[in-house]
């Protein structure tokens, strides 16, 4: 929880001092208890995001986005629907619609468009969207085959494995880099191997996406302790 408010806090800053700032905004249990306490700050009046305008990260390919596990329906549910995000302000992937279509939208977006801020949560194996490892760091939005690590983490939200869909649309890491700010929140044991290998490794590998915000300019990882004691950083 208080890493959530630490987030969330960062936000709020990017926010009160830029009103219509362009909210990089990231799904998944990480990005939850942000959303809560953006929430929270909304009802008491403390933030306004009536000028905000927004990009997501990435969405499943094929789900549509009245899908419980779409990360537009997430968006709606957990963040836009209970503040006052302006519907007209928010920029979503529609996962039934083409992918390389979607992803060419998001890319002529993100050209003319780099976000005040990026959240971002990690994955197990250090991915950060849905860029999952690789040879080389993509630049722009593509469609992605999620690996079986990922389709694994997944799975909990969806009633088998075999429902987890098998590809994403994705900013590319290119994209992310050119945010402004960078606000990566980790969550979990499972993150802990990855979170370590952030910090320790000297090496920017696209192997380890994440290792690509050890060159950004204004980034911020927060982490609860217990992890980042479990990652050897404590
Ligand atoms: C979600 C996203 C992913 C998640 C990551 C962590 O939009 O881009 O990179 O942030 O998989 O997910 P959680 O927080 O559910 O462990």
């Amino acid at each position: 929880e208080d890493s959530c408010r630490k987030v969330a806090e960062i936000i709020e800053e990017v926010v009160a001092n830029k009103p219509d700032a362009l909210l990089g905004l990231a799904t998944g249990s990480s990005a939850l208890g942000v959303y809560d306490a953006l929430k929270a700050d909304f009802d008491a009046k403390k933030v306004d995001f009536s000028k905000c305008r927004t990009v997501n990260l990435d969405e499943y390919v094929g789900l549509p986005q009245s899908h419980d596990q779409s990360y537009s329906y997430f968006m709606h549910k957990n963040l836009f629907d209970r503040t006052n995000f302006d519907e007209s302000k928010i920029f979503l992937i529609d996962g039934e619609k083409n992918g390389d279509d979607e992803a060419k939208r998001m890319g002529d977006f993100l050209a003319k468009n780099y976000p005040d801020m990026q959240l971002l949560g990690i994955g197990p194996n250090g991915h950060i969207g849905f860029n999952e490892p690789a040879d080389v760091f993509e630049m722009n939005p593509h469609v992605t085959d999620l690996t079986k690590k990922t389709i694994d983490a997944n799975a909990r939200f969806f009633a088998s494995v075999n429902d987890v869909p098998q590809k994403a649309i994705t900013m590319g890491i290119g994209n992310i880099a050119l945010a402004k700010k960078t606000v990566l929140i980790a969550a979990g044991d499972s993150k802990a191997e990855v979170l370590g290998r952030l910090f320790k490794d000297d090496v920017i590998d696209p192997q380890l996406p994440c290792s690509i915000l050890k060159i950004h300019p204004d980034a911020i990882i927060v982490a609860d302790k217990a992890l980042a004691k479990k990652a050897g950083l404590l």
